[in-house]
């Protein structure tokens, strides 16, 4: 069995079967525009850094899938199929204290020093008031408050371009990011990069 569940810009991803169970293998699709050794080298870089990132957070008690394998020969990556739907489609149904909790979890990504690259409503799980993030192939470590600010502003321009009732929603996200020790110094800056982006 093997199923397209979802083709990006930079992925095919499918679902499979793994040792009797179901599970999902995102592909590295060859990028025509990029000479071919390059485009090899940059597949193989992205994957290795994407599960890096995964394993990472996982250590850190962030949910992410686990990794059953790595391909480079496919540049794929196999791994646990979460039985969980995207917050995209869950969100008018979702309640303060979940919008509380994603705050809180990408708050512990960036204390952990992972920058995810790409926090959209397509990227976080949910299951039972559990969350769970995705798709770190955009992510990178780092210290910098301006790395966690730009990746937060990432996922607040996304999230009120949708959504009714987004601006309170996105409140309560706040509400949880705030709960951590570098919350403030983040969203303050945030604020500085909204401010920099409109005189440019
Ligand atoms: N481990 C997983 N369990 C369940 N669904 C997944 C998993 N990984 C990816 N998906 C689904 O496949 C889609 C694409 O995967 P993603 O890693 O986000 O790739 P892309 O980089 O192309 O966005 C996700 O939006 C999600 O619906
Ligand atoms: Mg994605």
């Amino acid at each position: 069995m093997k199923k397209l569940i979802f083709e990006g810009a930079e992925a095919k991803t499918f679902l499979v079967e793994f040792n009797g169970k179901k599970a999902v293998e995102k592909e590295r699709i060859p990028k025509k525009y990029r000479e071919k050794k390059l485009d090899e080298k940059i597949r193989k870089e992205r994957i290795k850094a994407e599960v890096n990132l995964l394993h990472k957070a996982k250590i850190a008690g962030i949910r992410t899938p686990i990794i059953y394998r790595i391909d480079y020969n496919k540049n794929s990556i196999l791994m646990e199929w979460l039985n969980a739907k995207k917050i995209k489609e869950k969100i008018n149904s979702m309640e303060k204290k979940e919008f509380i909790e994603i705050g809180k979890q990408i708050s512990l990504l960036h204390l952990n020093s992972i920058v995810h690259g790409d926090l959209t409503s397509n990227n976080i799980l949910i299951k039972k008031r559990k969350i769970f993030f995705i798709d770190f192939g955009l992510g990178f470590n780092s210290h910098k408050i301006e790395d966690f600010a730009v990746d937060l502003l990432g996922f607040k321009k996304t999230f009120l371009s949708s959504y009714p009732e987004k601006e309170q929603k996105w409140n309560w996200i706040e509400q949880g990011y705030l709960k951590s020790s570098k919350g403030k110094e983040v969203l303050k800056r945030i604020e500085e990069v909204e401010k920099r982006k409109r005189y440019l």
